[in-house]
């Protein structure tokens, strides 16, 4: 676990993010034990933005993974330690909901050795998910 904060930690380095200033990096695991890595990407015209959780699991998918344990998610003002526990925004909840079941786990990571554990359980109760339909 602690090998995946670090991973969340560093992926906020290739954070880009002129217009917010705000670095988020995130860092997947998969049931194999795989480790894919996001940071948010902004845009001039804003809404094409794209956060860290969602470039994370987007590149795990578009590689052909199905099955996420976890994901850790670091974020602050550019260039500081994180200063908050940052847990994902609403549309990135969904994109887990969409692979992922309600066990699967939330790391809200400041530092190292500082972060709180969550489930997608917990953070998106009675979502819309594939069995809906
Ligand atoms: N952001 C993320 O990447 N993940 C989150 O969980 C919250 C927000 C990004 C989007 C935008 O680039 C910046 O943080 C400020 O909202």
């Amino acid at each position: 676990m602690q090998d995946l904060i670090r991973k969340a930690l560093e992926a906020r380095e290739n954070s880009y993010c002129p217009y917010s200033g705000f670095a988020v990096g995130a860092a997947l695991l998969t049931r194999s034990g795989k480790v894919y890595t996001g940071a948010n990407i902004e845009n001039a015209a804003f809404t094409p933005t794209n956060c860290a959780e969602r470039t994370a699991f987007f590149k795990a998918v578009s590689e052909g993974e199905r099955d996420f344990a976890a994901i850790a998610i670091a974020g602050g003002k550019k260039g500081e330690e994180p200063r908050d526990h940052v847990t994902p925004c609403g549309v990135c909840r969904q994109v887990m909901r969409e692979f992922c079941e309600d066990g699967f786990k939330i790391y809200s990571v400041r530092s190292a050795d500082d972060y709180r554990e969550y489930s997608l359980g917990e953070l998106f109760p009675e979502g819309f998910g594939p069995d809906n339909l």
